[in-house]
């Protein structure tokens, strides 16, 4: 029995597969630990789309290399998709990494260890002799795996991975491969187990989620699971991210005005707001068409809270694309959105493309955009003063007797209710909106809930 951590370094997928790959080594007889400095097995659990991934990487390996106090040191993992995208690089940087495995593969973790542990230690600096398995299996790691363990009112499940639609700029299709999905019937079981163990919302994840096809009805399989995991008792939240505009078929969003468990919020990256650079992005959609989709689904769901992802400074991009960008930000009113400098991924297309944006430019852009959605999401919060709502607690506030809570438009909101717990689902009143979060107050207390 040894004592593992694994650390996260990524999106919900890669924290998803952190969990699992903790299920696997919880039923080899291992046991968790909180920090690398007790532990006799680190996974790292690296993402290739944050800047700097793999250096991250290397360095966390050098500090676990170190032998401590008592002489010991880890076994060392390097899992996800730099471990993907870069293993043999990985294996020759870092002679100290005793396994080497890919997001498609980790199913075969305690096996790799196992056969790490029986090639005799060398003088490579690791515990171990190395095992490596960065294949992409026709059949799928889940399987695989062992039941579910997760613990908590939130839980994530994947349901579909992988990429087909190459953006020039983007990694993914050739870490994570193809588009596939998982069969409904193996999602509803999951979901009815995370369920039991107390979850009272579930984030359905995926590369490109919404071109989930596991079920009867191909590519519009998302809607009709998440109306049949509505039906689970005490399943009170589902959401699902990411999705691609190309995607948002009629179904999905006539979900949003039919299922009222699915909350009123979408993740949909939109890149850039110039119809020219979307085109170098090989993003198949348009500025029009994009906007044609929102329209469409705040007809159906005219509270929807929308989220999105911009690239500035991709290779080409002009001032007046940029303008474009900044434009389709104040007219969409996103609740929140996530923004990235463009960075050279090496093998994609837009790495090798001319017209690369120099850096201060890039970051000069980049700062403009933070501020404007920043703004917008300050107006959001403030605009949804006097709403009346259901917030699930999810964690201790800052100051004592602070709770935060999740609303259904994903604003993270401050209060202060005597009683309450983790997981409660609580009716509040938003009274404050600040940039990053809402203040409310409950409407009531539990005990005036119980008896009501
Ligand atoms: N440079 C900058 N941002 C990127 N993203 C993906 N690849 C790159 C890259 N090469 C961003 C996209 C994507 C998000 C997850 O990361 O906006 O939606
Ligand atoms: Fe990458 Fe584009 Fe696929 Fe998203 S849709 S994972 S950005 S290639």
């Amino acid at each position: 029995m040894s004592r593992y951590h694994v650390k996260s370094f990524g999106c919900q997928m890669n924290v998803y597969d952190s969990e699992r790959m903790g299920d696997l080594l919880a039923a080899e007889g291992h046991v968790a630990v909180d920090s690398p400095d007790g532990a006799d097995i680190v996974v790292l659990n690296t993402c290739h789309i944050r800047e700097k991934a793999a250096e991250k990487l290397y360095s966390d390996i050098g500090r676990l290399k170190k032998p401590r106090a008592d002489g010991s040191r880890p076994v060392i993992v390097a899992a996800g998709c730099v471990a993907q995208a870069e293993g043999a690089e990985i294996g020759r940087r870092a002679p100290a990494v005793d396994v080497i495995v890919g997001p498609l593969a980790y199913h075969n973790l305690p096996e790799l260890l196992k056969q790490a542990a029986a090639i005799p230690e060398d003088a490579r600096g690791a515990r171990w002799g190395r095992a490596i398995d960065t294949d992409m299996p026709a059949i799928p790691k889940f399987a695989h795996l062992p039941a579910r363990r997760h613990q908590g009112a939130s839980a994530f499940l994947t349901v579909q991975e992988g990429c087909d639609k190459f953006c020039t700029f983007c990694v993914v299709p050739y870490t994570r491969g193809g588009e596939t999905s998982r069969p409904q019937a193996d999602l509803v079981a999951e979901a009815e187990a995370l369920v039991a163990a107390g979850a009272v919302e579930i984030t359905l994840i995926g590369q490109n989620v919404n071109a989930y096809d596991g079920g009867a009805a191909g590519t519009d399989s998302l809607p009709l699971l998440i109306a049949r995991l509505a039906e689970i008792p005490g399943l009170q939240r589902i959401r699902y991210t990411t999705s691609h505009p190309r995607d948002m078929t009629r179904a999905l969003i006539e979900a949003h005005r039919d299922i009222p468990k699915l909350m009123p919020y979408l993740h949909l990256p939109v890149q850039s707001g110039s119809s020219q650079v979307l085109k170098a992005m090989n993003r198949a959609h348009t500025r029009e068409s994009y906007l044609a989709t929102l329209a469409e689904l705040r007809s159906v769901r005219p509270d929807i809270a929308l989220s999105g992802d911009f690239i500035v400074g991709f290779p080409g991009e002009t001032e007046a694309d940029f303008a474009d960008t900044l434009r389709i930000v104040a007219e969409v009113g996103y609740a929140q959105a996530y923004s990235f400098k463009y960075s050279i991924r090496p093998g994609t297309p837009a790495a090798l493309m001319p017209d690369q944006v120099p850096e201060p430019v890039k970051e000069e852009r980049l700062a403009r955009l933070q501020a404007a959605i920043t703004a917008g999401a300050h107006d959001f919060n403030k605009a949804s003063v006097g709403r009346r709502t259901e917030i699930l607690l999810e964690r201790p506030g800052r100051k004592p007797g602070q709770l935060i809570g999740k609303t259904p438009w994903l604003q993270s909101a401050v209060v202060e209710i005597p009683g309450a717990k983790i997981g409660d689902l609580i009716a509040v009143e938003i009274t404050a909106g600040q940039p990053n979060s809402v203040e409310a107050v409950p409407l009531f207390t539990p005990a005036e809930r119980t008896a009501a």
